[in-house]
């Protein structure tokens, strides 16, 4: 099999540089329009699709995204991993605005998505235990370094609904009681549905902010996030730049079994 590597860009990652043949194509699904047209291209001979999560012009929020249609669109395009890019505020002192966190874990908070391609007529209920692919994650942990960015791997991402941000109230429970290092919008149901669509998916989140628990910085604004995206946009690029040599051209069954999710998920019998 292939490679085909999907990227989709979060606020601030509206586009990637560098793809030969690159062209924004329009995708139809069941589910409707994705967020966007779909940058698609190859870097290093590898194929890629890129898709702005919020659309060029930033259009939808964060439960607007339509995400069905995005995994559904970069699905039909053939791709066979996901890394998804995205801004978060971070819990931790040590993950500083400017560093990026190779996300392994999630605590899903939204509650205003479609959650799933499954419904009545066909019941499935894949596993999400481990919720990222680690090879993925190996190669964004090793891009992100090659390309001197400050990253840690490994992390718990809670999903919060927004757009709102949180309260304080909120904010010190995610840290201190229910063990979250980063916080976002928009990272699921994304990364359910890429597993429903057996996609490995890994989720590189840019620190912007403290969110607003730090004593020693303010609450999180929306100047504060895109002072620290313009900076982090760069990074995200390089560290993209790098994965179609880490991850080659040739692509084994995924160790981890990302790829064969549905082989004991469906319970609806066949007709
Ligand atoms: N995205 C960037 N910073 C965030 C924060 N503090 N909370 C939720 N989403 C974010």
């Amino acid at each position: 099999m292939q490679t085909k590597i999907g990227v989709i860009g979060g606020s601030g990652v509206y586009e990637i540089e560098g793809l030969a043949d690159a062209e924004w194509v329009t995708v139809e699904t069941p589910w409707g329009a994705p967020s966007d047209q779909i940058l698609t291209g190859t870097l290093d001979g590898v194929p890629m699709a890129f898709l702005p999560r919020h659309g060029r012009g930033h259009v939808h929020t964060p439960t607007s995204v339509p995400y069905r249609a995005n995994i559904d669109a970069l699905k039909r395009l053939g791709v066979t991993d996901v890394i998804s890019v995205s801004a978060c505020g971070s819990f931790r002192h040590e993950m500083a605005p400017g560093d990026f966190v190779i996300v392994d874990q999630f605590i899903d908070r939204t509650f205003a998505r479609e959650k799933s391609f499954f419904g009545p007529g066909c019941v499935g209920h894949v596993s999400v235990a481990h919720p990222t692919c680690p090879r993925l994650g190996e190669a964004c942990e090793a891009s992100a370094k090659a390309a001197g960015i400050n990253v840690h791997r490994g992390g718990t991402y809670l999903a919060m609904e927004g757009p709102q941000f949180s309260t304080l109230a909120e904010s010190k429970m995610y840290r201190e009681h229910w063990g979250a290092d980063v916080i976002g919008m928009t990272n699921m149901p994304e990364a359910k549905l890429a597993r429903e669509a057996e996609l490995c998916y890994a989720s590189v989140a840019m620190v912007t902010d403290y969110d607003s628990w730090h004593p020693d910085h303010g609450e999180v604004d929306v100047s504060d996030i895109i002072a620290t995206l313009t900076g982090n946009a760069a990074k995200a690029r390089a560290l993209v730049a790098g994965l179609p040599g880490l991850l080659g051209v040739e692509r084994a069954p995924c160790p981890h079994g990302c790829d064969r999710a549905l082989e004991f998920a469906i319970l609806t019998a066949p007709e």
